[in-house]
């Protein structure tokens, strides 16, 4: 069985990590995820609308993803790919070359993001007006 393994916060579950989850499962049979933490979270600067458990429920119940485990720090990676017979690691382009490292273990691959959609993005346009691009509750209709 092929296994592979990505990293991410994955806070308002959105289509580009779905995009994400789905092509990242495609390198393989069995897709875990290192979901952070709220305290890795906090730890990065990053606080989430979602808790960790609530997270973690949204994820397991996908389709392409077979197992959940926590990403607690930076550091965890290299024994979690040995630990879970990793086979390959997939990672957004936003992280291109920043772990390589880990080649000396597995198959490192970073896949394009998909455009135009982040957590970030959905927060900042929600936090300015509740409405999806920037419309009117009316023009949205
Ligand atoms: N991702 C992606 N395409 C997007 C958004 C995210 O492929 N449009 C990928 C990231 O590259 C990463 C994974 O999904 O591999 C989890 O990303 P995460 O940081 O949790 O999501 P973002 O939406 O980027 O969150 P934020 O805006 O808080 O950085």
């Amino acid at each position: 069985m092929k296994k592979v393994i990505t990293y991410g916060t994955f806070d308002l579950l959105h289509y580009g990590h779905i995009n994400l989850l789905q092509r990242a499962k495609n390198y393989g049979d069995y897709l875990v995820v290192g979901l952070s933490t709220d305290d890795f979270n906090a730890q990065k600067n990053k606080s989430c609308y979602f808790s960790y458990e609530e997270r973690k429920k949204m994820l397991e119940a996908l389709r392409c993803v077979d197992m959940v485990i926590p990403e607690t720090c930076w550091e965890q990676k290299t024994e979690d790919v040995k630990k879970y017979g990793i086979d390959v690691f997939v990672m957004g382009n936003d992280w291109e070359g920043k772990f390589d490292f880990l080649s000396d273990f597995c198959e490192v691959i970073y896949l394009p993001r998909t455009p135009e959609i982040s957590t970030s993005r959905i927060k900042k346009e929600l936090g300015e007006n509740g409405k999806k691009n920037g419309q009117s509750q009316t023009e949205a209709e």
